[in-house]
């Protein structure tokens, strides 16, 4: 008995614990300053007085104990509570004392203390006591024993015995995985690795009343009686097998393999069954496999790498797969070519779960494998037929399940170059069901419980994914990162009328009918401007109180599933110099979009009108608002938006002046590279406005975001002379030509003398220094197109020059 005398407690310890013991095991209640060593491991520390329960130190591994409790009679002494699940002490020297205020501290062989309870209310003058009681609870009470200041029973690690209850601020916990109450009240298991989380149980595809659970009691408790019978606030019960038998000494766990069972324990051996289970199929649980990869259990569990895809870790599956070709590390560079770069590998009766980018319904496998070759963050999607075409774009490839009753099938996106033939894939299986792998000891027999994916087949996927964003911090690290996406985290009520296809957005932008918006508008009477894409009307919507504008396209001739699949696109994009676009109505011939409404009508109204002027500091935060507008547009949504229409027309005005880009998004949506001529920017004819068009329309090559630089330029230039540009004339009245107008800019911008080309009507009030640089800007966005400046560098250099507090020059 090696001690050490540091401090006064060791002391007193010392001598309580030389103190002979009276009778192995018969203590269930000591008094302060009892203490146990370690080497005596073989001697419980208390015994409940049925003797049901022991509590001591437990064997965890080579030299390594743990303080705990366990059922006495288990073959395994299987701990019910433990001390320091993740800190086991050493063999020698570490002991349990419980202390004189009160607190059971577990010491180290080195002296830390590895555990203490957190004992209130205790110390001061009466005697405490520490008790085993027959509920295997392990209870600290003060001076009257019925005070208790701490038990074991507050303190669950991964097991509940019978009356124990698992409340609002407990939960069960083993590895990556815990049993918990959600923040709607309902009783859940939840993978939290170290990448990604992910709930799993109930049924994740299915809302909590499908799952036959209710949000509405908040008392957040779950109790396994003494029957065998665990019932959950959240309307959650379930019998164990042998319920009822009297008697049996039972226990809830969960497990290492993310899955909950009820044991029983056999009387006569001593040996634990299994009287029930959360999970029927352990690849139902989440992140048993990592990323990447593919969970099975034929006979047992194993789990292989997608094709493309091999392990990080042959000892630890949990860190799954990585690629075996180079991945794009920044979606924001402009790619070339998707087509030409990536395929897809088919992986039938396969899903992975999850971590959908987006989900549309009733389209066909052609639109989905499109979509996903351009969406540079796509890294698959699942097409499922089963009457109309599901298709969900994943952004990771993760909880990965085959089962041969599942209908949809996953195309893993590999390099247009990778040999997707077995021979190359290592671990990962050919394309057919049944198939195996090359390595015989991967060799697997595809077979699936038909019980074990069910789906609502309805889309309730997306509605999971957003009603759980919170929590799943990968979802909205992805929204984030993109920034285009602009989702609530809840679902509120969506009307069952609607296609789930706007699930996703609903409660900011939704699907409107023909006769809503009639009604909005009284009948399309009051028109606020008309353009080339369309007529817009005043409306209101949510009785009276919003007030909207709706646009009615003309010349659409998409198809219903082309136009919903744009709106989807567009109807995500959120930027406070962008209009903000709320919804759209689709209905044969009629399509139409519902903006919100921006006051102070568009910048040509105030720029042009002879009898307005707009004050400088307006002029130069509209340019900055429009710079940024459109380098949201460019650089930073998911889809690259091109304009293609950018004029002071449609430049909008908020009451303060502030700018916002109306009808982005019109122009079919270009492809990241910049639309490669052909049909990748499918417009039917020429867009755009002359006068702000840039020069390579009017040639044969492809369309990029330099055309709306170009433009930009030109309304920049506008905004400083307040004039039409194609308005100006020399003085023979001559009609002046672009190359003439940028050599007179090249003059200002060389003597640095901005005043002459000022708009005379802000009477020298303006910023000499902003004026100068939005002339520099100007100039060099009428350059080659290779030599414009992006609009991210443009908003970058205006940024820098824009200070509000500098007092604009007076000049006469
Ligand atoms: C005691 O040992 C533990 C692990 O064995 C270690 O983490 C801790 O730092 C040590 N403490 C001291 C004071 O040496
Ligand atoms: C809430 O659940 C608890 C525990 O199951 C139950 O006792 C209580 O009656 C429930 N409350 C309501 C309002 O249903
Ligand atoms: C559990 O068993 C009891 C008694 O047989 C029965 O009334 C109850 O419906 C069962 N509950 C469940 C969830 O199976
Ligand atoms: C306990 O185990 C014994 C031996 O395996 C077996 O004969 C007996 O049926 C078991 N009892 C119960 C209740 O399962
Ligand atoms: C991605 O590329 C863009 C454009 O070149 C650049 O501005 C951005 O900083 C890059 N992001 C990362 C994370 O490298
Ligand atoms: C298959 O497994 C056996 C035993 O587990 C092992 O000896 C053998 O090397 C494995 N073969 C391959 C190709 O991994």
């Amino acid at each position: 008995m090696a001690r050490r005398c540091g401090t006064c407690v060791a002391l007193i310890s010392l001598l309580i614990a030389v103190v002979p013991w009276p009778s192995v095991s018969a203590q269930h209640t000591l008094g302060a300053g009892s203490s146990l060593s370690v080497e005596d491991h073989a001697r419980p520390f208390l015994v409940s007085p049925d003797a049901t329960f022991s509590c001591g130190f437990l064997d965890a591994g080579e030299n390594a104990f743990s303080f705990s409790v366990w059922y006495t009679h288990a073959a395994d002494k299987t701990p019910i509570w433990t001390a320091n699940p993740s800190a086991p002490v050493n063999g020698r020297g570490s002991k349990i004392t419980f202390r004189r205020d009160g607190r059971l501290a577990l010491d180290d062989a080195n002296g830390t203390t590895v555990w203490e309870s957190t004992t209130s209310g205790g110390g001061g003058g009466g005697a405490m006591a520490i008790s085993l009681l027959d509920t295997g609870n392990l209870v600290i009470s003060g001076p009257s024993t019925t005070t208790v200041v701490w038990q074991s029973f507050d303190w669950p690690t991964d097991t509940l015995v019978p009356s124990q209850p698992l409340t609002k601020d407990t939960k069960l916990v083993a590895g990556y995985f815990s049993l918990y109450y959600d923040n709607d009240n309902v009783l859940r298991l939840l993978y939290d690795g170290p990448e990604i989380s992910s709930i799993y149980w109930p049924d994740p595809d299915n809302n909590p009343f499908q799952n036959g659970r209710t949000t509405y009691n908040s008392s957040r408790i779950g109790v396994l009686d003494g029957n065998g019978f665990f019932l959950s606030s959240d309307n959650f019960g379930v019998n164990a097998s042998d319920l009822g038998l009297p008697g049996v000494n039972r226990r809830l766990s969960i497990g290492q393999d993310g899955n909950v069972r009820i044991y029983s324990m056999n009387v006569s051996t001593g040996e634990w069954t299994v009287t029930w289970a959360a999970l029927a199929q352990p690849c139902s649980v989440h992140g048993l496999c990592g990323k990447n990869a593919i969970c099975e259990y034929q006979p047992r569990l194993r789990c292989s790498c997608a094709p493309g895809y091999e392990m990080v870790d042959r000892q630890d599956r949990r860190r799954g797969c990585k690629p075996m070709f180079r991945t794009v590390t920044n979606c924001s560079l402009p790619a070339s070519k998707p087509e030409q770069r990536y395929k897809f590998v088919k992986m039938p009766h396969t899903d992975f779960y999850g971590y959908d980018l987006w989900f549309y319904q009733s389209v066909t496998f052609e639109f989905c494998k499109k979509i996903c070759l351009e969406m540079c963050l796509c890294a698959g999607f699942s097409y499922k037929f089963q009457g109309q075409g599901d298709c969900y774009l994943k952004s990771v490839l993760f909880n990965g399940y085959t089962s041969s009753s599942f209908p949809g099938t996953i195309y893993v996106k590999v390099p247009i170059d990778f040999d997707a033939s077995p021979a190359h894939l290592g671990t990962a299986r050919r394309s057919t069901a049944g198939g195996l792998a090359c390595n015989p000891n991967d060799t697997v027999t595809i077979q699936g419980s038909p019980a074990m994916f069910r789906r609502s087949g309805n889309g309730t996927k997306w509605t999971y994914l957003f009603a759980f964003a919170g929590v799943l911090g990968l979802v909205d690290l992805i929204f984030i990162v993109t920034g285009c996406w602009f989702l609530s985290s809840h679902q509120q009520s969506i009307p069952s009328s609607l296609e789930p296809g706007y699930r996703m957005v609903a409660g900011q932008f939704r699907r409107f009918t023909y006769r809503e918006l009639k009604d909005a508008t009284g009948n399309f009477k009051e028109e606020l401007g008309r353009g080339g894409s369309g007529v817009v009307y005043r409306g209101v919507l949510d009785k009276g109180k919003v007030v909207v504008a709706v646009k009615k396209l003309t010349n659409v001739s998409r198809g219903d599933e082309e136009f919903w699949a744009e709106m989807t696109v567009i109807g995500r994009i959120n930027h406070i110099n962008l209009v903000r676009i709320r919804g759209f109505c689709s209905q044969g011939k009629h399509k139409l979009l519902v903006y919100e409404y921006v006051e102070n009508e568009s910048l040509d109204k105030h720029l042009f009108d002879p009898d307005r002027t707009l004050p400088w500091r307006d002029r130069f935060r509209i340019a900055l608002g429009t710079a940024r507008g459109l380098a949201y547009l460019h650089h930073e949504c998911l889809e690259w938006v091109i304009h293609c229409d950018v004029k002071p027309e449609n430049i909008l005005l908020t009451r303060e002046f502030d700018a916002k880009i109306a009808d982005f998004g019109l122009a079919k949506l270009s492809k990241r590279e910049g639309a490669t001529g052909d049909s990748s920017l499918e417009l039917s004819h020429m867009r755009g406005t002359t006068g702000y068009m840039a020069p390579e329309w009017a040639l044969n090559v492809p369309i990029n975001a330099k055309v709306d630089v170009y433009s930009y330029g030109i309304v920049l230039l506008e905004m400083v002379i307040g004039r039409r540009v194609s308005d100006q004339t020399t003085a023979g009245g001559e009609r002046l030509e672009m190359p003439q107008i940028a050599r007179l800019l090249r003059q200002v911008v060389d003597t640095g003398n901005v005043v002459p080309l000022v708009d005379g009507r802000l009477q020298g009030q303006f910023n000499p220094r902003q004026a100068l640089e939005m002339v520099r800007i100007s100039l060099s966005c009428m350059e080659e197109r290779c030599n414009r400046p992006t609009m991210d560098d443009i908003a970058k250099v205006l940024t820098a020059c824009d200070d509000e507090d500098e007092h604009p020059a007076y000049r006469s």
